[in-house]
């Protein structure tokens, strides 16, 4: 298999190819990856694919790329909640117009399978005890949820009326190697191992479902071999946690006070659950996770302990001017934009 995967530099998209070039070393991939603030060639030291710089919004690069290919894998995306809160333009040109773009390349140059990932945001904030199925309604809240969701229907609506081959899953929040430190996860872990404080927004009883990034790949590995055309999938773990049960965990793997805490200003519009029913891609293909949450936060851990340098050259530059305006600054900031 011939396969363009777009945003290969980030988090989900390297850990993928790392995934696709041990359990297939026969595929071809391609990495199409704009670098933005959010994507690292680092992320694929010693891993052999093809690299092309270019942008998802450019039609004419991705024709010629798609004749090359059976099968997209769509990872591009601007991926985090509070820079969409903060100015959404970039969220609404690539994870719009961009998966507009690449599906319009795809209906002209046919591909055998156009798996497009999304998210569980698109559902809006869930109920205590419910779990979204594939079937609940979409009820973004974040500009970022909304812009998924947007290109989703957009998909959908191809697979609809032009046949294309889609597939597209909603996951739950990933963790793992190689995640960019603003998200949660990475972000309490190497400020705890910096003794820096931990930034809980509002009272850190929100929660989410957190999944193991190689379980994520491992399910689009098999959604892209077998899953159904024209299907959405959950994955998720099902096992919703509250932020201050995370931090918890963490404070005990990293050996620090729980003085480290300090609740901020709450996010702007805060969905305050995510959880996903998976029965359909277990039921369908038996997929199931296999990293549980306690092995693999200590996994999590371990890795950017002996990642140091890696997360030194990510937390430079224009890193910290992020950090200064969304944390040093962050009622001003929120304030700035009428949020508060
Ligand atoms: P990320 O921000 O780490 O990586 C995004 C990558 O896309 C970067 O390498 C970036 O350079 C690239 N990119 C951005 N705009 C582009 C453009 N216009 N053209 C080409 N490349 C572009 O994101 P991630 O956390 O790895 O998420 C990957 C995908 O998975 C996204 O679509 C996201 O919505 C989805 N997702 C993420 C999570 C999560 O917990 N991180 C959960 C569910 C779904
Ligand atoms: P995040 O990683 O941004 O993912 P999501 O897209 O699900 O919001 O945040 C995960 C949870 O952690 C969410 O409830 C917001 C919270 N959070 C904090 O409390 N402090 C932080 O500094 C960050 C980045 C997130």
């Amino acid at each position: 298999m011939r396969i363009l995967v777009t945003g290969g530099a980030g988090f989900i998209g390297s850990n993928f190819v790392r995934f696709v070039v041990r359990e297939h070393p026969a595929y071809q991939i391609t990495n199409l990856d704009k670098l933005t603030y959010a994507g690292n060639l680092e992320n694929l030291e010693g891993v052999t694919q093809r690299f092309v710089r270019g942008d998802i919004c450019d039609a004419p690069l991705l024709a010629g790329l798609l004749a090359e290919h059976d099968a997209v894998v769509n990872f591009a995306a601007e991926s985090h909640v509070d820079r969409s809160i903060l100015d959404s333009a970039a969220f609404f040109e690539t994870n719009v117009r961009g998966t507009y773009v690449l599906l319009e390349a795809a209906r002209r140059t046919p591909v055998s399978r156009f798996l497009h990932v999304s998210t569980d945001e698109v559902y809006g904030s869930m109920a205590p005890d419910q779990f979204a199925t594939e079937d609940s309604p979409l009820r973004p809240s974040s500009p970022y949820a909304a812009s998924k969701a947007a290109a989703e229907m957009l998909a959908m609506s191809y697979a609809h009326t032009y046949r294309l081959p889609l597939i597209i899953t909603r996951a739950s929040n990933n963790y793992g190697p190689y995640q960019f430190p603003e998200k949660f996860i990475p972000l309490m872990v190497t400020n705890a191992l910096e003794h820096k404080r931990l930034p809980v927004y509002g009272d850190g009883m929100q929660q989410r479902d957190w999944l193991h990034v190689e379980d994520h790949c491992r399910a689009l590995d098999m959604v892209l071999h077998h899953g159904q055309p024209g299907e959405v999938y959950n994955i998720g773990c099902g096992t919703p946690r509250g932020n201050l049960e995370v931090l918890e965990a963490l404070l005990k793997l990293v050996d620090r006070p729980s003085s480290l805490l300090e609740h901020v200003t709450d996010r702007p519009g805060h969905d305050r659950r995510y959880a996903l029913n998976c029965d359909k891609l277990t039921n369908s293909l038996g997929w199931q996770p296999q990293e549980s949450f306690e092995t693999g936060l200590g996994q999590t851990v371990e890795w950017y302990k002996t990642h140091a340098d890696w997360v030194g050259r990510v937390k430079a530059g224009a890193y910290r001017d992020y950090y200064d305006r969304h944390y040093q600054r962050r009622d001003e900031t929120l304030a700035a934009f009428g949020k508060t």
